[in-house]
């Protein structure tokens, strides 16, 4: 790569929502992508399965030269962040408190729902950012499972979607959230769907878009920003499936996907 890139990494393909985030934002910015694809879903696995491969895909983006990384998979930041930013020798960020902190002031009424894996609910890592921030604040939470699937289906308003969205949504329209985070990185593109089943009113925090203004923020301040125009990279790394990767990545991308390269850790 000409330009140091931004390492970007998720369990697959979903961490597109993410770079699409970071490429609006910062159209200068090289990324370096790396999708788990052999062992995605993270979000029905271990804390520790998912720390010891979010610290493989560390070590690998680090021996690209990588300036900063972005954990854009939800199940990571929940579950690894912590453990990753120990012995970090580049800035890590999530997408955890990043989505905590735009839901915080998005909230009028002070009751936020979160949505995401079984894994990322189970951690609790949005409660506990949230509550850091403030202790007044109610956290209902949802864990949706069926969601994944259905996104890479390409099942994005299709019925059953809406069926099921309603069936998972129901308990937080009750707790009557006013503001919901969508803590996966598939749900952005659900974002249509969600609207119709929730009730007017309730705003929808999306972590994609919030972590691309947080990783601009950093890149600024610790003056790492590309200040060469039009001289973005993109590449794509996966362990498994590169054909798929392209083909379903393109849809999340929402651009074309030129070349996805296969490796393994
Ligand atoms: N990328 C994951 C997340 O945001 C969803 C897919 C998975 O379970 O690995 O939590």
């Amino acid at each position: 790569m000409v330009f140091s890139a931004i390492g970007v990494f998720d369990s697959g393909l979903g961490g597109l929502t993410v770079v699409r985030e970071i490429q609006r934002l910062l159209s200068n910015e090289s990324i370096l992508y790396f999708g788990d694809s052999a062992r995605v879903p993270y979000g029905t696995k271990s804390d520790e399965t998912v720390r010891k491969f979010s610290k493989e895909i560390v070590n690998f983006l680090i021996c690209k030269n990588v300036k900063a990384i972005v954990v854009a998979c939800n199940t990571a930041s929940a579950v690894a962040l912590d453990m990753l930013s120990e012995k970090r020798t580049i800035p890590i960020l999530g997408v955890v408190n990043p989505g905590a902190r735009a839901a915080l002031s998005a909230t009028r009424s002070g009751k936020i729902g979160v949505i995401g894996t079984t894994s990322t609910i189970q951690s609790n890592a949005y409660l506990a950012s949230i509550r850091s921030l403030d202790r007044n604040v109610t956290v209902v939470s949802q864990p949706c499972p069926l969601l994944v699937p259905l996104v890479e289906e390409g099942w994005l308003n299709h019925p059953v979607t809406k069926q099921v969205l309603e069936i998972y949504l129901q308990p937080l329209i009750e707790k009557k959230i006013d503001t919901l985070i969508l803590g996966c990185t598939h749900y952005p593109l659900l974002k249509q769907t969600i609207r119709e089943v929730l009730p007017h009113p309730i705003q929808i925090v999306d972590s994609a878009e919030s972590v691309a203004k947080d990783i601009k923020k950093l890149l600024l301040r610790e003056n790492l920003l590309n200040s060469e125009l039009n001289r973005a990279e993109y590449r794509y790394y996966v362990t498994d499936m590169p054909k798929r990767f392209k083909e379903i990545g393109e849809r999340f991308l929402q651009s074309t996907i030129d070349s996805v390269e296969m490796v393994s850790l």
